[in-house]
Formats: structure tokens, sequence, C-alpha cells
């Protein structure tokens, strides 16, 4: 009797939900973890603080886009790839209790190029220690096999010596956000990492379903924010005809209407002087 009044608040909550929900659309296929607005709306902030190209005003947190919901952020290490032009930062937020990892996407001359390749390029590179799981390869090296990891990897340490174990935090925009989820898997599999959440905000896919279920499994607090108008997270398109090789969501998706953090992540600077990619 007691199942069966519960399973009546479930259908009356998924009633609810659904007929006020309706700026969010929300899959509802696996285990879900809770969307928090208020912590977006912080990241978001961290995700946008990345596009600096002052490195002095970042690692001080003096730039002006370091002075709302992230005031009081310490930096540990910015991470530089001049040659890739990619860029991340790693510090701790106190009110977070959190280590915050944030990647920067690239200037949108580049990612004309890698929209192009996420069209044409299929899913190609099999993730090592996952049977099935193919990923994008440009996103994947763009992590795994650059300098931007092992100077991620190396301040997340520092991190834990100074300050003991807190919660990692793993942020980005666009391109941004697929390292970002590169990132936290990594920390997860290969580092021992306990407690790793990562929010993204317009991310593109980056690898199959046999993926995103690994992904869903290891990582499971993982939110990826996006918003319908914006064409990068609709890439690559899903090839119907062929699933197996197709690309597939993070199970938790949340979509952005009118909440306003468009406006704070879309201002993409110019980054590079166009040599990288
Ligand atoms: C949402 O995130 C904020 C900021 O981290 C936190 O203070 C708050 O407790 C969270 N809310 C819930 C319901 O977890
Ligand atoms: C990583 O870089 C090395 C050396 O540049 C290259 O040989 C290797 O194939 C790359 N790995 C991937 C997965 O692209």
């Amino acid at each position: 009797m007691e199942q069966k009044a519960w399973l009546i608040f479930v259908i009356f909550t998924c009633l609810i939900a659904s007929s006020c929900g309706r700026e969010l659309k929300v899959d509802h296929k696996h285990k879900l973890p809770v969307y928090n607005h208020t912590l977006a709306t912080i990241l978001v902030e961290y995700a946008s603080a990345v596009y600096i190209s002052d490195l002095t005003e970042l690692f001080t947190w003096t730039c002006e886009r370091c002075n709302g919901l992230t005031k009081g952020f310490e930096v540990i290490e910015l991470v530089v790839d001049i040659e890739n032009c990619l860029q991340a930062f790693v510090g701790v937020a106190k009110d977070l209790n959190a280590v915050v990892i944030a990647f920067r996407g690239t200037q949108e001359h580049s990612i004309q190029n890698w929209v192009e390749d996420l069209f044409w390029k299929q899913l190609d590179l099999n993730y090592p220690g996952m049977p099935d799981a193919m990923v994008h390869h440009g996103f994947y090296t763009a992590y795994h096999n650059t300098t931007i990891r092992h100077g991620i990897l190396h301040a997340v340490k520092e991190a834990k010596e100074f300050y003991g174990d807190l919660d990692i935090m793993v942020t980005g925009h666009s391109m941004g956000g697929a390292m970002a989820s590169f990132c936290a898997l990594d920390l997860v599999v290969n580092h021992e990492a306990k407690s790793v959440q990562v929010m993204t905000f317009g991310q593109p896919r980056i690898g199959n379903a046999a993926f995103a279920s690994f992904y869903a499994k290891l990582v499971p607090n993982t939110i990826r924010v996006t918003n319908d108008h914006d064409i990068v997270p609709h890439l690559p398109p899903y090839y119907y005809y062929f699933p197996q090789k197709t690309y597939h969501h993070f199970p938790r998706e949340v979509w952005l209407y009118s909440l306003g953090l468009g406006s704070l992540v879309y201002r993409v600077e110019k980054v590079c002087d166009g040599s990288g990619r």
C-alpha cells in the first residue's frame, strides 16, 4: 500500500514538473543529478572569466569579470597552451568549499574549424579502458595530448596538499565544456578524485552511447546546460542511420530559454591570433 502511495506521489510530481517546467527540457532516462540554478549562475561566471586574456588580472583575480559571484577566488594555477590556443585555470573557491577548474573554448574563428570537423568527422577514438566507448578525437586530444592536462593535474595536487580534500567542480563553455568533461573523467578514473561535479555551458557532444553510459556511472553529477539558440550544443548532428556511431548527450541536460546565463558566457573575446585552433 505504501508503495502504491509512493508511486502515485511520483507520478503526480512528474505531472506537476512537466506542466510548470516549460523552461527545462530534461531527459528522464537515468537517475539525474539535481540542477542547482544558484550554482549555475556562479559557475557560468568562472566559465566566462577564463576567456580573459590578461593573465595578470586573471591570476590576481582582479579582472572585470572576476568581481561578481566569484569574488575572493584564489587562483592556484593558470594553464596556457599557446601553440594550441588553450587556456584554463585551477583555484579554490572558499564559499563553495571547492576546487574550481575552468576551461576556455576557442575563438569564434577557430570554432568554425572544429564545427566543420564535427560535421564531417565521426567518432574516431576509443576511450582507453572503456569497451565500445568512442569519443571525438579533437576534443579528447585538446585535453589529453596538450600541455593542459599536466598543468591541471599538477595544480589539483597542489590544492589537495594545501587545502585537503575539497570537492572539485569542473566547468567550461563550448569546446571548453568538452575539455571540462574529459578532465573530470580523467580525475575520477586516473587520479582517484572522489567528489567531482561537472557543469558545462553550450557544450558540443563528445562521445557515443557507450561513452555516455560509462560517464554517467563514473561522474554522475554532470550537467550540460545548453541554449536552444546556440548551434554548438546541437553538434555534431545525430546520424540516425548509424546509431552505434552517433554522438549522445550526457544524461542530464538543462535547456535554457530565458534564464539569462547566455549573455554572460557568450561574450566570447577574441583570444588568439588565429594560428591556434
Ligand atoms: C545550490 O548551490 C549553492 C551554491 O553552492 C548552495 O549554497 C546551495 O545550498 C545549493 N542548493 C541546494 C538545494 O543544494
Ligand atoms: C598524441 O600526440 C602524440 C605525439 O604528438 C601522437 O603520437 C599521438 O598519436 C597523439 N595521441 C592521440 C590520441 O592523438
